[in-house]
């Protein structure tokens, strides 16, 4: 085929965290079946990962145009990568993998371009990652930003100058419940304790605070942003975000837009929508679930970075089985600070888990949130977790761990009702009686309501009814073929 008709090339680099490269090879997928030429840029760490705990690879062998590239993210071999080290990662990557990323660019190399396929016409990178559109814009390569958190958080990262600005930053951490005033759309509800972690350090040249300050001139760079929601959900703050970056390509939720598209082609095989976990799945938890009654068991997990000491532990489990209700919990093997914790388990709780709960170390979870027996999920908002959990409508207990979390959390219990917020408390009393209350005494309004919501999240991708998220990734499609040209 002459070269000059092959379709464009798009390459997509993605933080290399579990949230972000789960969106990306989404993303990455729906490209593919739109019949683009598509490389995957994974760090070196992460793509060994992926291929001890999952089926990444087989899974897009049905797309010739597919291609996974590694780079390295230049820390050392040795070095933990955990959530609390992500400054070292970032800074890492930042002065480090730049000069590679060109060089790929440049040259081909590590085998970018071939005979059969365009060299890169078209970049979507992950907006952190703002040496990638150095590179594109002296290489006069197109780029779209990418960003993985949530746009409610997202806007609070564009307005840090104005807080810093009408001096509601920084704040001493006392009288966390101030409501904030300068973050447009959010007046009548925002907290200080709503704002990102970083901000109650009532510090300006905190690390965070430096490096998130700038997002809104960063992203609207690009030519334009990817955001995983959907127009019905964000409305608020999406109107806002586009008098910023006016291109807004709102093309969530994207685990859903990928199973609807590919649930419409005849041809798909059921192992295509595997996940990219880095972790190995327990699939085995489906099969305890079967045997539990409609809407009976909460499901508890804190996401891929989160990490809990031993008297967090403590606090949660004994609240969990004083509750009385089922549950299905996420231990990540990472996820507990200190050792020993595993020989230190009164007995009464291994009773109670042993009647009425199972613990996986990982778990399919967008089948987990999909099961008929789950009828909550005590959750950290991360958001890819907040997006499945709106769209199988199961409502939410949130306890927000960092960053974005800490807004999601409030946005899911003040904005979009679908929970209850109990950031900041760790004490079994209060986990026994929210478990409670969303399980048991409002089980019924709050179920109601997460129905409301997951119909929207359907419609978005629904064609008949003009679906925002399929005609916004059609328009992204477009776009790709004619700045590709
Ligand atoms: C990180 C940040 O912490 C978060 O705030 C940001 O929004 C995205 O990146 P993370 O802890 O990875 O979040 O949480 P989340 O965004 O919810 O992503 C976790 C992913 O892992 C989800 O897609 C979830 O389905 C998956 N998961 C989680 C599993 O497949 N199995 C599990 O047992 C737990």
């Amino acid at each position: 085929m002459d070269r000059e008709t092959l379709p464009p090339h798009v390459l997509l680099f993605p933080l290399p965290l579990q949230g972000p490269v789960n969106s990306t090879f989404k993303l990455a997928e729906l490209l593919c079946l739109a019949g683009l030429h598509i490389t995957v840029l994974l760090t070196e760490d992460i793509h060994s990962r992926l291929l001890r705990n999952a089926n990444t690879q087989s899974r897009f062998d049905r797309y010739p145009g597919f291609q996974l590239k590694t780079i390295p993210d230049g820390l050392p071999e040795n070095h933990s990568r955990s959530g609390d080290k992500f400054m070292e990662l970032f800074d890492s990557l930042k002065s480090k993998t730049k000069s590679l990323f060109k060089e790929m660019l440049t040259y081909g190399a590590g085998g970018l371009s071939s005979e059969t396929r365009r060299p890169v016409s078209f970049i979507i990178a992950d907006g952190i990652l703002g040496f990638t559109c150095d590179v594109a814009q002296e290489l006069g390569i197109p780029i779209v930003y990418i960003r993985t958190i949530s746009p409610c958080c997202l806007w609070v990262f564009f307005c840090l100058p104005k807080l810093i600005e009408a001096g509601e930053l920084p704040f001493a951490g006392d009288d966390l419940d101030t409501l904030i005033k300068s973050i447009p759309g959010t007046e009548n509800f925002l907290r200080r304790r709503d704002l990102p972690d970083f901000c109650r350090l009532g510090d300006l040249s905190h690390e965070n605070i430096q490096l998130y300050k700038t997002e809104s001139q960063e992203n609207a760079r690009a030519y334009g942003l990817i955001l995983n929601t959907f127009e019905e959900l964000d409305e608020l703050v999406l109107s806002h975000m586009r008098t910023v970056c006016p291109n807004l390509y709102t093309i969530g939720p994207l685990h859903a837009h990928l199973k609807t598209k590919l649930s419409k082609e005849t041809t798909s095989n059921p192992a295509s929508s595997s996940s990219s976990s880095l972790w190995k799945e327990d699939m085995s938890c489906l099969t305890w679930l079967d045997s539990q009654p409609s809407r009976s068991v909460i499901y508890v997990s804190f996401g891929s970075i989160a990490t809990l000491t031993k008297e967090q532990l403590m606090e949660f489990w004994h609240g969990l089985v004083n509750s009385g209700i089922k549950f299905l919990w996420v231990i990540r093997p990472d996820s507990i600070a200190g050792k020993g914790w595993e020989n230190q388990i009164p007995a009464e709780l291994l009773e109670g888990t042993k009647q009425r709960g199972y613990i996986v170390s990982w778990a399919p979870q967008e089948k987990v949130l999909e099961h008929a027996a789950i009828g909550g999920f005590w959750t950290h908002n991360g958001w890819n977790s907040t997006l499945e959990s709106i769209y199988a409508g199961v409502p939410m207990i949130c306890w927000p761990y960092f960053i974005d979390q800490l807004v999601n959390s409030r946005f899911v219990s003040e904005v979009w009702k679908l929970g209850l917020d109990m950031k900041d408390t760790c004490d079994r009393a209060v986990v026994e009686k929210m478990v409670r209350e969303l399980m048991e005494v409002r089980k019924e309004e709050f179920l109601k309501r997460a129905d409301e919501m997951a119909k929207l999240a359907r419609r978005c991708l629904c064609e008949g009814e003009g679906g925002s998220s399929l005609s916004n990734l059609d328009r992204l499609i477009r776009d790709i073929h004619s700045m590709s040209e």
